[in-house]
């Protein structure tokens, strides 16, 4: 499987966003979608937990944030060039992931592109993360929406896996990282214990830790 230092590598290196309308769903902090603003893209980002990620100030210069949930777009059909979900179809409610899929249709033009990028379910990243929040059941769950509900209105959908590595100085950066993704699921306690603690330690490699994330990746397209 080939090794990305980053997620955003991957995206940067399948499409060339100059003058690209993009929406981000589930944009987190929006540190991805103002990547894609330097490269040219014009972003619009989708996140209902705005508050959790303590930004001061969202939006800038070619970013625009959306309050919401990838269920109802407050978006124009037919004015997106690519939609992203970034490790964030498995946080729709499953029950939606359907209309969500549908909505992201709605508002790519006819030549649009869908890009979901889901983590799997394996590898030392799991391996740590497992004893305070396990998501196996919801990704299954997106993979199956995406079977379903994305692949029969496409023409074309390219797939392929990769993997990234996070690396970590210590024990206490790894805790710090996962707070800020915690979104209320889990606490301080339920990762800061011996448990988590020993399983990082397992992933020591020469002076620091490496959580590996195996990610797999669907780019769906009606038009060449
Ligand atoms: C693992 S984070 C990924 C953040 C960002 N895309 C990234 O790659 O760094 C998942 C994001 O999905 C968001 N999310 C949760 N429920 C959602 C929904 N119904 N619609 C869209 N995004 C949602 C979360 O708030 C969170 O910011």
């Amino acid at each position: 499987m080939k090794h990305y230092d980053s997620d955003i590598d991957v995206l940067l290196e399948t499409f060339d966003f100059k003058g690209k309308s993009v929406v981000d769903i589930g944009c987190g902090d929006g540190t991805k979608a103002k990547l894609l603003v330097e490269k040219g893209a014009t972003v619009v980002g989708v996140e209902p937990n705005l508050e959790s990620w303590k930004i001061e100030e969202y939006e800038s210069e070619g970013f625009k944030i959306l309050s919401g949930g990838a269920e109802k777009l407050e978006l124009e059909s037919d004015s997106a060039d690519i939609v992203i979900f970034m490790y964030s179809l498995h946080h729709v409610p499953t029950e939606s992931m359907g209309t969500a899929i549908q909505e992201a249709y709605r508002v790519l033009k006819s030549t649009g592109i869908l890009y979901i990028a889901e983590p799997i379910a394996e590898g030392s990243y799991q391996e740590v993360s497992e004893p305070f929040i396990d998501e196996t059941p919801i990704r299954a769950n997106a993979i199956a929406a995406i079977e379903k509900f994305a692949k029969p209105k496409f023409k074309f959908c390219n797939e392929f896996k990769y993997q990234v590595s996070e690396y970590f100085n210590d024990f206490g950066e790894f805790v710090d990282e996962m707070m800020r993704y915690s979104l209320d699921r889990y606490t301080l306690e339920d990762v800061n214990n011996q448990r988590v603690r020993d399983r990082f330690e397992q992933t020591q490699s020469d002076n620091r830790y490496q959580l590996d994330q195996p990610v797999k990746c669907w780019v769906f397209h009606n038009s060449d």
